[in-house]
C-alpha cells in the first residue's frame, strides 16, 4: 500500500481534464437509479469480482469507455465474460447505464475514475483476461504527449493486471500516436505484438466500431489496431 501511494503521488500528469460537461435529464436519472446494480465506487480496496459478478468468469476491462455505446456491444454479444468499465466523464457513464437497462446487461459494471489508478490500486493482480483501450485522446501538441495514457509504465501497469495469455487490444485514428505506440512497443518487455491492422475501418481487430472511430473517419483519418498478447516472463 506504501508503494502505491508513493506511485500515485508521482504520477501527477493526467491522460484526461475532467469536463463538467452538461449532464441530460435522462443520464442524471441513470446515474441515480442505476448506479446501485451498476456502479462501484472508486477505493483503495482491491474489489473481489467474483463477489462483485456473483460468478467465476474471465474478465474484460475497457478503459475510456466514452458515451458506452461499443462497451454495451461488446457485453451483450459475450455473456459468458464480464465487464468492467471505466471512465471518467460522468455523462458518457449516465449514457452508458442508460443502454445498460435498455438492453438487460447483467455482466457489466462501471467505475467513474482515474482508470490508471483504478488499476493501481483496486484490480488484483493477474485477474482480468483483456484489456481495451479504443481511442485513448490523442493529445495532439508535442508539449501534451506527455499526456498521452499509452506510456512505458502504463504498459507494466496492464501487464501486472492481465492473467497469463492475457491481451491488451489498443486502437487508435491519430497518425502521429499510433507513431508514438509503435515506438513504445518497440522498447516494452511486457507484450508482444500479436496482430497489428492499419485500415479505413473495415479491418478493426475483434472490436466493434466506435463512436470516436466513426468521428475520425468522417475526417478521412485511417485507423491503426492491435492486439498484444503478455509475454510468459
Ligand atoms: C477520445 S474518447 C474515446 C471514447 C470511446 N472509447 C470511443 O472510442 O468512442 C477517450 C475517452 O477516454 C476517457 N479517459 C481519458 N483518460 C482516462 C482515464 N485516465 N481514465 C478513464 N477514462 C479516461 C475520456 O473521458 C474520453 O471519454
Amino acid at each position: 500500500m506504501l508503494l502505491a501511494n508513493c506511485m500515485q503521488e508521482i504520477r501527477t500528469i493526467r491522460s484526461f481534464v475532467k469536463r463538467t460537461g452538461r449532464m441530460t435529464g435522462a443520464q442524471k436519472r441513470a446515474l441515480k437509479e442505476l448506479w446501485p446494480q451498476y456502479g462501484v465506487e472508486f477505493s483503495h480496496a482491491h474489489l473481489d469480482l467474483d463477489q462483485l459478478f456473483g460468478r467465476r468468469a474471465q474478465r474484460v476491462l475497457e478503459i475510456g469507455f466514452g458515451n458506452g455505446e461499443s462497451l454495451i456491444e461488446q457485453a451483450a454479444a459475450n455473456p459468458q465474460f464480464d465487464f468492467i468499465g471505466i471512465e471518467v466523464h460522468e455523462p458518457g457513464a449516465g449514457h452508458c447505464l442508460m443502454l445498460a437497462k435498455q438492453s438487460n446487461i447483467t455482466n457489466l459494471r462501471i467505475i467513474i475514475h482515474d482508470a490508471f489508478e483504478v488499476l493501481q490500486l483496486q484490480i488484483h493482480d493477474n485477474v482480468l483476461s483483456r484489456i481495451n483501450l479504443y481511442f485513448p485522446d490523442p493529445w495532439p501538441k508535442k508539449r501534451h504527449h506527455k499526456r498521452r495514457i499509452l506510456q512505458p509504465e502504463f504498459l507494466a501497469l496492464v501487464a501486472r493486471k492481465l492473467t497469463p495469455g492475457g491481451s491488451l487490444h489498443i486502437a487508435t485514428d491519430w497518425e502521429n500516436y499510433a507513431l508514438h505506440i509503435d515506438e513504445i512497443l518497440a522498447s516494452d518487455g511486457h507484450f508482444c505484438i500479436a496482430e497489428r491492422s492499419e485500415h479505413a475501418g473495415e479491418n478493426a481487430l475483434d472490436r466493434p466500431m466506435t463512436k470516436f472511430e466513426k468521428r475520425g473517419l468522417g475526417k478521412g483519418h485511417r485507423i491503426w489496431d492491435w492486439r498484444l498478447e503478455k509475454n510468459s516472463h
